[in-house]
Protein backbone atom coordinates (compact mmCIF):
# COMPACT_ATOMS: atom_id res chain seq x y z
CA UNK A 1 0.00 0.00 0.00
CA UNK A 2 1.46 3.52 -1.39
CA UNK A 3 0.50 6.39 1.41
CA UNK A 4 1.14 9.62 0.99
CA UNK A 5 0.60 11.04 4.47
CA UNK A 6 0.95 8.93 7.60
CA UNK A 7 -1.78 6.27 8.02
CA UNK A 8 -3.83 6.94 11.65
CA UNK A 9 -4.04 3.50 12.08
CA UNK A 10 -0.03 3.25 11.33
CA UNK A 11 0.12 6.22 14.23
CA UNK A 12 -1.39 4.41 16.47
CA UNK A 13 -0.11 0.89 15.94
CA UNK A 14 3.44 2.66 16.74
CA UNK A 15 2.14 4.77 19.71
CA UNK A 16 0.55 1.52 21.51
CA UNK A 17 3.07 -0.99 20.60
CA UNK A 18 5.16 -2.42 23.83
CA UNK A 19 7.82 -4.12 21.46
CA UNK A 20 9.01 -2.46 17.92
CA UNK A 21 11.82 -4.74 16.15
CA UNK A 22 13.85 -2.84 13.06
CA UNK A 23 15.79 -4.21 10.32
CA UNK A 24 18.20 -1.86 8.45
CA UNK A 25 20.11 -2.13 5.57
CA UNK A 26 22.70 -0.10 3.27
CA UNK A 27 19.99 2.26 2.34
CA UNK A 28 19.92 3.68 5.67
CA UNK A 29 23.72 4.48 5.68
CA UNK A 30 22.90 5.98 1.78
CA UNK A 31 22.21 8.98 2.72
CA UNK A 32 25.67 9.49 4.86
CA UNK A 33 27.67 8.69 1.85
CA UNK A 34 28.20 5.04 1.93
CA UNK A 35 27.35 3.29 -1.45
CA UNK A 36 24.51 0.39 -0.79
CA UNK A 37 25.07 -2.86 -2.83
CA UNK A 38 22.25 -3.06 -5.08
CA UNK A 39 21.37 0.51 -6.00
CA UNK A 40 21.24 0.30 -10.08
CA UNK A 41 24.66 2.85 -10.99
CA UNK A 42 25.89 3.48 -7.40
CA UNK A 43 25.78 0.22 -5.73
CA UNK A 44 28.69 -1.84 -5.22
CA UNK A 45 27.80 -4.54 -6.77
CA UNK A 46 27.06 -2.67 -10.28
CA UNK A 47 30.39 -2.55 -9.96
CA UNK A 48 32.27 -5.16 -8.60
CA UNK A 49 31.71 -8.82 -8.60
CA UNK A 50 30.67 -10.08 -4.80
CA UNK A 51 32.36 -13.41 -5.84
CA UNK A 52 35.84 -11.59 -6.55
CA UNK A 53 35.48 -10.22 -3.30
CA UNK A 54 33.14 -11.35 -0.48
CA UNK A 55 33.45 -14.68 -0.56
CA UNK A 56 35.88 -17.42 1.21
CA UNK A 57 37.09 -18.24 -1.89
CA UNK A 58 37.83 -15.02 -3.02
CA UNK A 59 40.09 -14.24 0.01
CA UNK A 60 41.83 -17.97 -0.88
CA UNK A 61 42.83 -16.77 -4.04
CA UNK A 62 43.31 -13.21 -4.07
CA UNK A 63 43.57 -12.19 -0.22
CA UNK A 64 45.55 -9.17 -0.90
CA UNK A 65 43.02 -7.86 -3.10
CA UNK A 66 39.72 -8.97 -0.98
CA UNK A 67 41.65 -6.96 2.35
CA UNK A 68 42.59 -3.63 0.20
CA UNK A 69 39.09 -3.74 -1.08
CA UNK A 70 37.69 -3.74 2.66
CA UNK A 71 39.86 -1.01 3.73
CA UNK A 72 38.72 1.38 0.83
CA UNK A 73 35.45 0.12 2.25
CA UNK A 74 36.76 1.43 5.68
CA UNK A 75 37.99 4.36 4.48
CA UNK A 76 34.64 5.48 3.53
CA UNK A 77 32.96 4.72 5.87
CA UNK A 78 35.50 6.40 8.72
CA UNK A 79 34.81 9.76 6.99
CA UNK A 80 30.84 8.73 7.21
CA UNK A 81 28.82 10.33 10.08
CA UNK A 82 25.16 9.60 10.99
CA UNK A 83 22.41 10.79 9.38
CA UNK A 84 19.21 11.60 10.26
CA UNK A 85 17.49 8.46 9.70
CA UNK A 86 20.33 6.60 12.34
CA UNK A 87 19.71 9.75 14.86
CA UNK A 88 15.94 9.03 14.32
CA UNK A 89 16.22 5.63 15.20
CA UNK A 90 18.56 5.99 17.96
CA UNK A 91 15.64 8.26 19.81
CA UNK A 92 13.09 5.73 19.03
CA UNK A 93 14.70 3.65 22.01
CA UNK A 94 13.69 6.53 24.26
CA UNK A 95 9.87 6.49 22.85
CA UNK A 96 8.87 3.00 22.78
CA UNK A 97 8.86 0.61 25.54
CA UNK A 98 10.81 -1.90 23.98
CA UNK A 99 13.05 -1.62 20.68
CA UNK A 100 15.09 -4.44 19.23
CA UNK A 101 17.54 -2.80 16.09
CA UNK A 102 18.81 -5.15 13.89
CA UNK A 103 21.39 -4.39 11.16
CA UNK A 104 22.84 -5.72 8.43
CA UNK A 105 25.09 -2.83 7.83
CA UNK A 106 28.95 -2.93 8.77
CA UNK A 107 29.55 0.23 9.14
CA UNK A 108 28.92 0.92 12.53
CA UNK A 109 26.95 4.03 12.26
CA UNK A 110 24.14 3.47 14.64
CA UNK A 111 25.81 3.10 17.46
CA UNK A 112 27.45 6.49 16.62
CA UNK A 113 24.03 7.87 16.59
CA UNK A 114 23.34 6.47 20.14
CA UNK A 115 21.40 3.34 19.02
CA UNK A 116 22.71 1.04 21.92
CA UNK A 117 22.29 -3.02 21.92
CA UNK A 118 22.49 -3.20 18.25
CA UNK A 119 22.42 -6.64 16.80
CA UNK A 120 24.65 -6.83 13.75
CA UNK A 121 23.70 -9.60 11.62
CA UNK A 122 26.92 -9.37 9.09
CA UNK A 123 29.65 -8.35 11.62
CA UNK A 124 31.16 -5.05 11.44
CA UNK A 125 34.25 -3.38 9.41
CA UNK A 126 36.21 -1.82 11.72
CA UNK A 127 37.31 -5.53 13.63
CA UNK A 128 39.45 -7.96 11.46
CA UNK A 129 40.13 -11.43 12.78
CA UNK A 130 42.11 -14.32 12.47
CA UNK A 131 40.65 -16.16 9.17
CA UNK A 132 41.85 -20.03 10.90
CA UNK A 133 40.69 -19.14 14.53
CA UNK A 134 38.27 -16.50 13.82
CA UNK A 135 39.54 -14.42 17.05
CA UNK A 136 38.60 -10.74 16.85
CA UNK A 137 42.35 -9.32 16.63
CA UNK A 138 43.10 -5.55 17.50
CA UNK A 139 46.64 -5.07 16.60
CA UNK A 140 48.73 -6.19 14.10
CA UNK A 141 51.88 -5.14 11.84
CA UNK A 142 50.97 -3.79 8.26
CA UNK A 143 53.05 -5.72 5.71
CA UNK A 144 53.48 -4.72 2.23
CA UNK A 145 52.02 -7.27 0.34
CA UNK A 146 49.44 -9.07 1.46
CA UNK A 147 46.99 -9.00 4.59
CA UNK A 148 48.77 -8.39 8.62
CA UNK A 149 48.97 -11.74 10.00
CA UNK A 150 47.57 -12.81 13.35
CA UNK A 151 50.51 -11.91 15.84
CA UNK A 152 49.15 -15.33 18.09
CA UNK A 153 48.95 -18.06 15.01
CA UNK A 154 50.77 -16.20 12.00
CA UNK A 155 47.55 -17.11 9.67
CA UNK A 156 46.21 -14.44 7.75
CA UNK A 157 43.81 -11.38 9.32
CA UNK A 158 40.67 -11.18 7.10
CA UNK A 159 37.40 -8.41 8.31
CA UNK A 160 34.94 -9.51 10.64
CA UNK A 161 32.25 -9.60 8.39
CA UNK A 162 29.80 -12.22 7.18
CA UNK A 163 30.73 -13.36 3.69
CA UNK A 164 28.21 -15.32 1.06
CA UNK A 165 28.18 -18.83 1.62
CA UNK A 166 29.01 -18.15 5.41
CA UNK A 167 26.81 -18.26 8.44
CA UNK A 168 25.58 -14.99 10.11
CA UNK A 169 26.97 -15.56 13.67
CA UNK A 170 24.30 -17.46 16.07
CA UNK A 171 23.60 -15.45 18.83
CA UNK A 172 22.99 -12.31 16.51
CA UNK A 173 20.80 -14.36 14.40
CA UNK A 174 18.65 -15.74 17.12
CA UNK A 175 18.29 -12.89 18.69
CA UNK A 176 16.90 -10.78 15.74
CA UNK A 177 14.33 -13.98 15.18
CA UNK A 178 13.29 -13.82 18.21
CA UNK A 179 11.96 -9.83 17.88
CA UNK A 180 10.63 -11.01 14.94
CA UNK A 181 8.71 -13.60 16.67
CA UNK A 182 7.69 -11.12 19.51
CA UNK A 183 7.31 -7.36 18.05
CA UNK A 184 4.25 -5.65 17.78
CA UNK A 185 5.67 -3.60 14.82
CA UNK A 186 8.74 -4.48 12.58
CA UNK A 187 10.59 -1.48 10.24
CA UNK A 188 12.36 -2.83 7.64
CA UNK A 189 14.34 0.34 6.29
CA UNK A 190 16.63 0.28 3.58
CA UNK A 191 16.83 -3.07 3.00
CA UNK A 192 16.47 -4.39 -0.78
CA UNK A 193 15.68 -7.51 1.20
CA UNK A 194 17.14 -9.72 -1.36
CA UNK A 195 19.87 -11.74 1.35
CA UNK A 196 18.76 -14.50 3.72
CA UNK A 197 18.32 -14.66 5.97
CA UNK A 198 17.63 -11.29 7.23
CA UNK A 199 15.20 -10.88 4.31
CA UNK A 200 13.39 -13.28 6.06
CA UNK A 201 12.55 -11.43 9.46
CA UNK A 202 10.25 -9.32 8.17
CA UNK A 203 8.12 -12.30 6.91
CA UNK A 204 8.63 -14.06 9.97
CA UNK A 205 7.23 -11.10 12.21
CA UNK A 206 4.10 -10.63 9.41
CA UNK A 207 3.26 -14.29 10.21
CA UNK A 208 3.45 -13.80 14.40
CA UNK A 209 1.13 -11.13 13.49
CA UNK A 210 2.81 -7.81 13.86
CA UNK A 211 2.54 -4.66 11.56
CA UNK A 212 4.96 -4.88 9.28
CA UNK A 213 6.29 -1.34 8.13
CA UNK A 214 8.59 -0.89 5.03
CA UNK A 215 10.72 2.32 4.60
CA UNK A 216 12.36 2.65 1.48
CA UNK A 217 13.41 4.74 -1.70
CA UNK A 218 12.12 1.83 -4.41
CA UNK A 219 9.74 -0.59 -3.94
CA UNK A 220 11.38 -4.29 -3.28
CA UNK A 221 10.66 -7.89 -3.30
CA UNK A 222 8.51 -8.06 0.50
CA UNK A 223 7.07 -4.08 -0.81
CA UNK A 224 3.83 -6.18 -1.56
CA UNK A 225 4.07 -8.25 1.51
CA UNK A 226 3.99 -5.65 4.37
CA UNK A 227 1.21 -3.75 6.33
CA UNK A 228 2.31 -0.49 5.05
CA UNK A 229 4.81 0.92 2.52
CA UNK A 230 6.64 4.21 2.68
CA UNK A 231 8.50 5.62 0.09
CA UNK A 232 11.09 7.65 0.62
CA UNK A 233 14.62 8.15 2.00
CA UNK A 234 14.60 6.61 5.69
CA UNK A 235 16.11 10.47 6.49
CA UNK A 236 13.41 11.92 5.98
CA UNK A 237 10.46 9.51 6.36
CA UNK A 238 11.76 8.34 10.32
CA UNK A 239 12.06 11.78 11.44
CA UNK A 240 8.85 12.61 10.27
CA UNK A 241 6.96 9.61 11.22
CA UNK A 242 8.28 9.56 14.58
CA UNK A 243 7.73 13.70 15.17
CA UNK A 244 4.02 13.21 14.35
CA UNK A 245 3.84 9.40 15.86
CA UNK A 246 4.94 10.99 19.33
CA UNK A 247 4.28 14.86 19.45
CA UNK A 248 6.54 16.87 21.66
P1 LIG B 1 20.96 -3.28 -0.87
O1 LIG B 1 21.92 -2.45 -1.61
O2 LIG B 1 20.60 -4.62 -1.44
O3 LIG B 1 19.60 -2.48 -0.72
C1 LIG B 1 19.56 -1.15 -0.30
C2 LIG B 1 18.12 -0.71 -0.32
O4 LIG B 1 18.07 0.60 0.20
C3 LIG B 1 17.50 -0.67 -1.73
O5 LIG B 1 16.22 -1.30 -1.66
C4 LIG B 1 17.36 0.83 -2.01
O6 LIG B 1 16.20 1.11 -2.77
C5 LIG B 1 17.24 1.40 -0.63
N1 LIG B 1 17.69 2.78 -0.44
C6 LIG B 1 18.74 3.42 -1.02
N2 LIG B 1 18.87 4.66 -0.53
C7 LIG B 1 17.89 4.82 0.41
C8 LIG B 1 17.51 5.88 1.29
N3 LIG B 1 18.16 7.05 1.34
N4 LIG B 1 16.45 5.66 2.10
C9 LIG B 1 15.77 4.49 2.08
N5 LIG B 1 16.08 3.46 1.28
C10 LIG B 1 17.13 3.62 0.45
O7 LIG B 1 21.49 -3.39 0.64
P2 LIG B 1 21.04 -4.43 1.77
O8 LIG B 1 19.61 -4.78 1.66
O9 LIG B 1 21.55 -3.90 3.04
O10 LIG B 1 25.88 -8.41 2.73
O11 LIG B 1 21.92 -5.68 1.35
C11 LIG B 1 21.93 -6.81 2.17
C12 LIG B 1 23.31 -7.45 2.18
O12 LIG B 1 23.74 -7.70 0.84
C13 LIG B 1 24.40 -6.57 2.75
O13 LIG B 1 24.48 -6.64 4.14
C14 LIG B 1 25.63 -7.14 2.12
C15 LIG B 1 25.14 -7.31 0.71
O14 LIG B 1 25.78 -8.24 -0.07
C16 LIG B 1 27.12 -8.86 2.88
O15 LIG B 1 28.10 -8.24 2.52
C17 LIG B 1 27.16 -10.20 3.56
Amino acid sequence: MMIREFDNVLLATLRNARHVAVLTGAGVSAESGIPTFRDAQTGLWARFRAEDLATPEAFERDPKLVWDWYAWRREIVAKAAPNAGHAALARLAGLVPRLTLVTQNVDGLHQQAGSRDVIELHGNIHRSKCARENLVIDSWQDVKDSPPRCPRCGALLRPDVVWFGEMLPAAALEQAEAAAHSCDVFLSVGTSAAVYPAAHLPLTARDAGATVVEVNKDPTRISGAVTYSLRGASGEILPRLFAVAWPM
